[in-house]
This record gives C-alpha cells, structure tokens and sequence, in this order.
C-alpha cells in the first residue's frame, strides 16, 4: 500500500500541478502586467529531469493526476518531449488516471499533432472572448485567430476532452455568455467559467469585479436549460451542468463566492522548484535545492509529506486578513 497524501484536515492530496516555465507570450491583465516582466533565470528552472524524478516521488505519494501548466508551458523548449516521457513513465503502469495541459492555445497550431502523439490526450485552452478586438484587448495580443484554428486542430487530433477556460469578468464577460454556451452546445468543448481572483501582477483585484457563477448558470439556464450533473463521486472544483437537450456541458469554478477549499485535493510545483500547497500560500517549500544538494529521495518525501500536511485550511479572500501571495498566477501555475 502506498503512503498516501493526507493533510491535517484530513484531505487526501492526489492531483500535482506542474509548472514548466514563468515565461508567456501572452500578458492578460488578469495575470501579468503589460510592460517588461522579470522571469526566472534559466538555471533556477527545473529541468525534465529534475520534473521527472519529482513526479515519480509524487506519483509515488499517491498523486494521480497531473497537469502542467506555466506561465505558457507550450513556450517551453521541447515540451512533448517531457509529455513523452511522463506518459511513457505513468501511464503503461497505471499510475496516473489523468495527464493534462493547460494552454493559452497560441502554440497548439503547431504543436497538437505532436502532443498528442507523446501521449497527451487531454487540455485545457484559455480563451476569454470570441470577439477579436476584446480579446486582444484583454491578452494584449492580436491572437484570436490563431487560438480559434489551434482549437481546430486539436479536436482533429482527437484530444478529448478539451475544456475551455473563461475567467468571468463583470464589465467584460457579460454579452458573451451565452455564445460561449452556444459553444459548449455545437463544438466537442466544454466550456468552464472560472471567477477572477486576486492573482494578478497588477493588483487590479479590487477594482475589477468578477461575475458569481450562479449569476452566468442563470443566464444560460434561462435560454439553454441546464441541470446539475451528480459531482459527488469525485473531486471537481467546477460544478458541472448538462444541458437538459443533451448538446453538452459547462461548468463553473466559483473559488471565489463559493470556495472548495474543503474538499481541495491540489498541489502544486513551481517552475523554479517549489511546493505550494494552495494557489494563496504565503509560504512554499523548496525542493529544488534538497534536490540539487543530492538529499535521497527518502528525504524529499519527507519534507513533501511534512510540508502538505501544513497545507493551508483555505483561502481567506473574504477576510480583512486577506493577504495576496506575491506570485501572480503566471509565477504559480493556474
Ligand atoms: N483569476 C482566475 N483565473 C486566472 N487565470 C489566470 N489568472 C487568473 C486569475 N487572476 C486562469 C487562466 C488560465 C488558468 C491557468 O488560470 O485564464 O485558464
Ligand atoms: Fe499567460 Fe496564462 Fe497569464 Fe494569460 S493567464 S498571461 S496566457 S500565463
């Protein structure tokens, strides 16, 4: 039987999210600021190695489930060549249910097809608007476009599913909701509204709204009629709906109105090679230099386990203690 994951409050840890890089070609204002963004050195990443032997650790612990993520991880240098290998790794020895990516979907124009074939089967892409100019707006890049035949491409490919990420913006969101349902309904996507939170470079939280997922269900439901799907056998952070004439699913993750917190069952590992144990962590725990000091893998479980016991009970966004992490989601993983 493995050692198992299982933090103070009894929560068991089985899903690692890994992020390869900081860098991103995209600078939404949710997440980075426009300007010039300082990165990491290239040394302080961690290698495919160094990410290969951590998740073999992981899986070991009992994770199940991966996802890599950036920054933009597709940016990343020979990035199916790190899918190929962890997929050749976990997935002939059953060990991981679940391997995924999340994407701004700038690069999957050129990169789905080889993806796939490492082994990736699942994604999700980020794409906030389906108008040209907001989304340019709003990634400060002129790349609609190009993520539109990117998605193309990967449903070609067979990915399955892919998920579409819409960060909720009041003032911004609104008038598209309902063709981002009507998405959901005629393409092989299922699309998720993730309320904005205070994760961005900028410090903007305050001053831009996000919109309560209830809010955008109503809305669809009143056009679209939706109902619930029973989530209750597994772990989401979105609450799943179905629409009730069979054409698909959305969802939407209200970290924000109605946080998971309680049943969280997340990690995740930075780029430069440290554990965070919630997307609010104000402490990290580094693993890169045990790593690089050539402590045994003995050890590194070790300060794994100590360091996810601590895991944090929940944010405190609503709290006047709130404090916000200094890591924008870009330095963090999403
Ligand atoms: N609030 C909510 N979601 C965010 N993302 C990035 N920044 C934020 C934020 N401040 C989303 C991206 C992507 C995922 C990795 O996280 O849109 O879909
Ligand atoms: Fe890049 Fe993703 Fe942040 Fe946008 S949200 S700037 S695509 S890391």
């Amino acid at each position: 039987m493995k050692t198992q994951l299982i933090d103070n409050f009894n929560r068991k840890i089985t899903s690692l999210r890994i992020s390869v890089t900081d860098r991103c070609n995209f600078r939404c204002f949710y997440c980075m600021s426009e300007g010039e963004v300082e990165y990491y050195d290239r040394l302080e990443i961690l290698t495919f190695e160094e990410i290969k032997k951590l998740s073999e650790i992981f899986v070991g612990l009992g994770v199940d489930k991966i996802r890599l993520t950036g920054g933009e991880p597709l940016i990343r240098r020979d990035i199916p060549r790190l899918i190929r290998q962890l997929a050749h790794l976990f997935i002939p020895r059953g060990d991981l249910k679940d391997l995924s990516l999340t994407t701004n979907g700038f690069m999957l124009k050129d990169l789905a097809e080889e993806l796939y074939s490492a082994g990736l089967k699942r994604i999700n892409v980020s794409l906030d608007s389906l108008n040209p100019d907001k989304f340019a707006r709003l990634t400060r890049r002129d790349a609609l476009h190009r993520v539109l035949e990117g998605l193309d491409v990967a449903e070609k490919c067979g990915f399955s599913p892919i998920k579409i990420n819409v960060v909720a913006i009041r003032g911004f969101t609104e008038d598209e909701i309902l063709d981002f349902a009507r998405m959901a309904r005629t393409k092989p996507f299922v699309v998720r509204f993730i309320e904005f939170m205070p994760l961005d470079m900028d410090n903007r939280w305050g001053e831009i709204k996000f919109i309560p997922g209830e809010e955008i269900i109503d809305k669809i439901d009143a056009v679209y009629p939706l109902e619930p799907l029973d989530t209750s056998q597994n772990f989401y952070a979105a609450k799943r709906y179905r629409f009730k004439d069979d054409s698909g699913e959305i969802g939407i993750v209200s970290s924000v109105s109605e946080p998971f917190c309680g049943s969280c069952n997340r990690i995740r590992l930075t780029a430069d090679g440290k554990l965070r144990t919630c997307l609010f962590s104000l402490n990290e725990t580094d693993l890169k230099s045990p790593m690089r000091n050539g402590v045994s893998d003995e050890e590194l479980k070790r300060i794994i386990i100590k360091a996810v016991n601590n895991k944090e009970a929940g944010h405190k966004i609503h709290t006047t203690g709130f404090v916000k992490p200094k890591r924008s989601m870009s330095m963090i993983g999403g």
